[in-house]
């Protein structure tokens, strides 16, 4: 997984391909590299390591090139070094290409084009596509690429030039994400949105085996077998602001805080002003279908795996039908049983992540329907999904995900409503209940985030002199929880685990000692008492506890060291609120130990590799 960049215009390149990439470091940043053709030659530099270290050896050479492309990489074959960066060249340099995705098939590919007498330079899959362009090249550039993409198996965003056809990148699209910008006299592509956001808002996302012709003046859709495409051209009303750090130390504490503006842009238009209907026309899914529903099917990754563990409490009780929850990348494996009846629900900030896809494909193999949450229009799980919800958190640029979590948490509470007030199962007195608490809800998040940022740095500050940190709750605050010790894990590398409570004394008990930090979640008022008694399980062998409630509890201070009250909501809107402060602890415990929050070490945002 990588990202991808190129322009071609009037105005210098390479500025625009470094700009680009610094938007697209969250996809990859083990090394870093660009093209640009230059005075009839293409001229590449590249560099292991963090894109500063291009920067620092891109020289004058390449300040007059009006058509260039650039790559920043996320390590799958050839590990991090100058050699394997891309852009990748063929045996003559003419020819320059940079790839996001895995060549399945570059073996055999290799084999053969060694056999011709081909030279390798690097460890990489991608490799052997300048190579077979450089074959296949008959004068068209077009007509080559467009040969070898058939040639290809696997997933694949690419982008190609040759120094002996200045005036176009020839970008091929299969299973890799890759949007198009369109410019007045200049074009861009990229992997995602805010890397040509500054530029254009006008954007085309390519659909599986799509190809495009940029050159200064005009993009050209066509299939790979050369079928003309009229291009989807969509309006993008992200504003360019939101993809830049707008004065915060990390893109992590700017998106902690957009949070409150994410969850009212995440409800508007979707709850009655009256309170009493969850409205989600733009969904598509009909009416029937919810009344006639028989089982759910919550799979995702990582923290959109954690909001759907919560989806599947809510629907549970407010509407009534069974869920199942999966990881995404265990789901296939299990010869899933799903079938007509099951609405698939894919969750996805990207809308990219290979596991995902790959689980929502074979659920419609089955014949499953599939809903995709998603924040990102256009992209491949919300084209292939047959209904779609939007969480409308804007972009995301931190590893660490916060606002596309609490908005997939406010997206799937109203698709929970939405299905009981369908299906008849939810009382109209409790849909008003939580419909008016819902509506409060980005008020206090913004309280919690006003109020809390001081007293949580001082207890982070602790915290990231610790080397493990459990945390504990049940029911909804075990599913917070979760997501509370990955951010913590993920920025910090401090060991953090997450039990439900009632788990913890068989076996994880064990490892709790003197002062050993324990975040112990209880908002949940019918649970509340059992908490407290886990709580006293820690607290007795001298647990550091740090509790999480709700105003109005006045017991749980009593049995924590520390304690944080959240503003009073609906308990089942309590995971928006309890997040926050675990958001900011991790994020204050990582920055005490030093850490690079925005790109934690191993990781990337958009994983399209399975
Ligand atoms: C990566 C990111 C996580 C994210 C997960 C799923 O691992 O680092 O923050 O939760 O992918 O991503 P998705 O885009 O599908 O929500």
């Amino acid at each position: 997984m990588c990202g991808i960049v190129g322009y071609i215009g009037h105005k210098p390149a390479l500025p625009i391909l470094i700009e680009g990439l610094k938007k697209l470091e969250y996809r990859g940043y083990d090394s870093a590299g660009v093209a640009v053709i230059q005075s009839g030659t293409a001229r590449v530099e590249k560099s292991q390591g963090r894109l500063a270290n291009l920067e620092g050896k891109v020289n004058g050479d390449f300040s007059d090139g009006v058509i260039g492309i650039g790559h920043t990489r996320w390590a799958t074959h050839g590990r991090p070094s100058d050699t394997n960066s891309h852009p990748h060249s063929d045996c003559t340099g003419k020819f320059v290409v940079i790839h996001n995705g895995i060549i399945e098939n570059y073996v055999q590919l290799k084999e053969v084009l060694q056999q011709h007498g081909h030279v390798f330079k690097s460890q990489t899959d991608t490799e052997v596509i300048p190579h077979l362009v450089e074959s296949y090249y008959k004068g068209d550039l077009v007509d080559a690429v467009r040969h070898v993409a058939k040639m290809l198996r696997g997933a694949y965003a690419l982008a190609v030039m040759c120094q002996d056809e200045p005036d176009k990148i020839v970008a091929v699209k299969e299973a890799s994400p890759l949007v198009i910008g369109l410019g007045e006299g200049e074009n861009f592509l990229a992997s995602d949105i805010p890397a040509i956001l500054k530029h254009t808002r006008r954007v085309i996302a390519l659909e599986e085996g799509q190809m495009a012709v940029l050159t200064r003046d005009s993009v050209t859709l066509t299939t790979v077998d050369g079928e003309p495409l009229t291009p989807k051209i969509i309006d993008v009303n992200w504003d360019p602001g939101q993809a830049e750090r707008g004065g915060y130390a990390h893109f992590m504490l700017k998106e902690i805080h957009e949070q409150p503006q994410a969850i009212r842009d995440t409800l508007i238009g979707r709850i009655s002003d009256d309170n009493t209907q969850v409205i989600l026309p733009e969904m598509g899914l009909p009416a029937e279908k919810a009344r006639t529903l028989r089982k759910l099917a919550i799979v995702a990754c990582g923290t959109a795996s954690h909001a759907g563990f919560v989806g599947r409490y809510l629907i549970e009780k407010l509407a009534g039908i069974p869920v199942e929850w999966d990881i995404a990348s265990e789901y296939r494996y299990r010869d899933p049983m799903v079938d007509s009846d099951t609405l698939f629900v894919a969750i996805s900030q990207s809308g990219e992540t290979a596991d995902t896809l790959a689980a929502m494909r074979e659920a419609k193999r089955k014949g499953a329907k599939v809903l995709a949450i998603t924040n990102v229009v256009g992209s491949s799980i919300a084209r292939e999904a047959d209904w779609v919800l939007y969480t409308w958190a804007g972009p995301e640029i931190a590893v660490a995900s916060t606002k596309a979590y609490t908005t997939q948490l406010i997206t799937v509470t109203l698709l929970a409503l939405w299905l009981g007030q369908q299906n008849g199962r939810l009382a109209a007195t409790d849909a008003k209940e939580i419909i008016t608490s819902l509506r409060d809800l980005y008020t206090q998040a913004a309280y919690v985030l006003e109020h809390m940022e001081e007293p949580i740095k001082e207890v982070a500050a602790q915290i990231a002199r610790k080397e493990d940190v459990f945390f504990i709750g049940r029911n909804l605050d075990y599913a917070v929880a979760l997501e509370g010790q990955l951010k913590l894990k993920e920025i910090s590398y401090i060991h953090a685990e997450a039990y439900a409570a009632g788990e913890l004394k068989h076996g994880t008990l064990a490892l709790i000692t003197r002062g050993v930090p324990v975040i112990a979640l209880n908002t949940q008022p019918e649970l509340a008492e059992k908490t407290i008694s886990n709580i006293q399980e820690v607290r007795a062998r001298d647990a550091y506890v740090i509790g999480i409630a709700v105003e109005g509890d006045d017991h749980t201070k009593h049995h924590c060291d520390e304690v944080f009250y959240l503003p009073r909501c609906h308990k089942l809107l309590a995971p928006v609120l309890a997040v926050l402060p675990l958001q900011m602890l991790a994020y204050y415990a990582a920055t005490a130990r030093g850490a690079d929050v925005d790109k934690p070490r191993n990781l990337a945002k958009s994983v399209t590799v399975e």
